[in-house]
């Protein structure tokens, strides 16, 4: 029989699609250092982001274990060793379309958030404040978004802004995309330079450090807003509360961070950020196709 191992939660609709197709499912969350061991008896492990697997735990599943496929239930696959455990002859894949539109959706709301202090009014009036005048804030309609990646949740991203009267710009590192001339591409800079809001939708790669940092910060309009639901490590989280406290930034929206459970009460207690425990993807219908996405990449794989 096929052992699968879910670490870090799944869908109950899909556990029970592939316990029907004859698979045997174990959820149980270990700690790294059991890992290993424990993934010895497994064909199969499902992860989301709370389950890290370095190379140790790959050595132990391959070298004295059965373990074929690792799956990854979301986008970044920066909590696994990918390249490690190909060499190994272990398949890697992720769900990468599945959650795109609960992003896309979370990056908005924080934009809504930070632009009408909906974060900070909500803390005050639990301390029995009534600070009507403090909170004037502006409409996003009108505005410029500027979005930095094109990938699958930016383009969610940028059909719901234009829908609510935004202009969207965006930059990527393979530049121009093909069919989506309706939106502005400009170089990282000059779309800096151009927005009110600037989205970040890029993968974190550790060698290539923050994409965002002091110099970018400066290089960004007065007063405009920074949203980030990518990675915690595309922001210099302390360049952020620098551009927050000298009134750079109006405002901040971060649902990632640096590091996960976050320490960074500055940030978190900042009155001009509006924070999330990175809950992206973190939706009934996002869970119901990254579960059904998961069963079909298992059911392929075992075919
Ligand atoms: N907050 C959450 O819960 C959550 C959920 C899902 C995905 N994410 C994260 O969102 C990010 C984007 O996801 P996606 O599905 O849109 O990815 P994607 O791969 O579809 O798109 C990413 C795009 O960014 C571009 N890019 C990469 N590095 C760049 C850089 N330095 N500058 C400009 N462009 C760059 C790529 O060319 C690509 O077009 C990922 O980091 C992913 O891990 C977060």
């Amino acid at each position: 029989m096929i052992r699968i191992l879910v670490t870090d939660g799944m869908e109950k609709s899909a556990i029970e699609e592939l316990k029907v197709k004859g698979f045997e499912v174990v959820e149980q969350f270990y700690e790294a250092e059991d890992l290993g061991e424990e993934l010895k008896e497994f064909d199969v492990i499902v992860v989301r982001s709370a389950t890290k697997i370095r190379q140790p735990i790959i050595d132990k599943a391959v070298g004295e274990g059965r373990l074929k496929l690792i799956i990854r239930g979301g986008v970044g696959v920066d909590n696994i060793d990918v390249a490690y455990a190909m060499e190994n002859g272990i398949h890697v894949a992720n769900t990468p379309n599945a959650s795109s539109a609960s992003v896309a959706e979370l990056a908005l709301a924080h934009m809504f958030a930070v632009s009408r202090f909906v974060n900070i009014s909500n803390v005050a009036m639990r301390q029995g404040k009534w600070d009507k005048k403090k909170y004037v804030g502006v409409e996003i309609a009108g505005k410029t978004l500027g979005l930095v990646g094109f990938g699958r949740i930016s383009k969610e991203l940028a059909s719901k802004a234009s829908a609510l009267g935004m202009t969207v710009i965006y930059t990527d590192i393979i530049g121009k995309a093909k069919g989506y001339d309706q939106y502005k591409f400009f170089k990282l800079n000059d779309l800096l330079k151009k927005s009110d809001y600037v989205s970040l939708h890029i993968p974190f790669i550790k060698e290539q450090g923050a994409t965002i940092r002091r110099e970018q910060f400066d290089m960004m309009k007065d007063g405009a807003f920074l949203i980030n639901c990518a990675r915690g490590g595309v922001v210099d989280e302390e360049a952020l509360v620098e551009a927050l406290d000298s009134g750079k930034l109006a405002g901040a929206g971060v649902d990632v961070f640096v590091v996960e459970p976050t320490k960074n009460e500055v940030l978190v207690n900042h009155p001009k950020v509006s924070v999330t425990p990175h809950i992206g993807a973190a939706t009934a219908e996002a869970q119901t196709r990254i579960g059904s996405e998961i069963t079909s990449i298992i059911l392929d794989f075992f075919k």
